[in-house]
């Protein structure tokens, strides 16, 4: 994938390892807003070579194709992330869609520009069939984020995921990008 463009001057571009930095900045500047979104953290998470480390790790998957880990950039500030995780091929020809976007910068439509920035090289650049995500019942804003995708919702699953604190219940979405047949990747 290329650089995408999102508004305000923001640009989505796959994750390098020398983003941890910046990164471990981000999530600093954000840690009560994405607290009730989000599983505990440990504690080496908060310091940077548990970034370096995780990114290190997202990097190189997304190298192998097993997930495509993106950041939200403005003059070398990391504003949000987006990622499809979890990439099956075979039959399936899914992935998993995430993301968040820092404190300061929500309403401003970056979530929805990088969701359907995402959307759209799974379909034309990676040759996937659906996009799934999930959010907590009580996260409207993602929900709308989803709705605005083309996203229909599919299902709710009990105690689904492990988020601050607790099992907690998920919201099911899927989009189905195209009818193609598997490529055979
Ligand atoms: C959810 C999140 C990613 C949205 O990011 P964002 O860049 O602000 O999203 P956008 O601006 O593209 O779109 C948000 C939409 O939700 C709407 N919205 C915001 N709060 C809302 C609420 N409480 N109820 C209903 N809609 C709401 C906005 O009005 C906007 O819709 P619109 O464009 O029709 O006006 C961001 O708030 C975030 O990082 N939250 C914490 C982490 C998180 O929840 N991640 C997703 C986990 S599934």
């Amino acid at each position: 994938m290329t650089s995408v463009s999102l508004p305000g001057g923001v640009l989505l571009r796959p994750m390098v390892v020398g983003d941890a930095a910046a990164l471990l900045d981000a999530y600093l500047s954000s840690r009560e807003h994405l607290r009730p979104f989000e599983p505990v953290r440990p504690a080496s998470f908060w310091t940077l070579a548990g970034q370096q480390a995780r990114l290190d790790t997202m990097v190189a998957e997304t190298a192998q194709g097993r997930q495509l880990a993106c950041v939200m950039l403005r003059d070398g500030r990391v504003l949000g992330c987006a990622t499809l995780n979890t990439i099956v091929r075979g039959p399936f020809c899914s992935a998993d869609l995430g993301y968040w976007v820092v404190h300061s910068e929500v309403g401003r439509g970056l979530a929805s520009a990088a969701a359907a920035a995402l959307c759209r090289i799974a379909d034309q650049e990676m040759g996937l069939h659906r996009i799934q995500a999930s959010t907590n019942p009580d996260n409207l804003a993602s929900q709308r984020v989803l709705a605005k995708n083309g996203f229909e919702q599919f299902g709710t699953a009990r105690n689904y995921l492990h988020i601050n604190g607790r099992w907690r219940d998920a919201h099911l979405f899927q989009r189905i990008l195209n009818d193609r047949p598997p490529d055979g990747r």
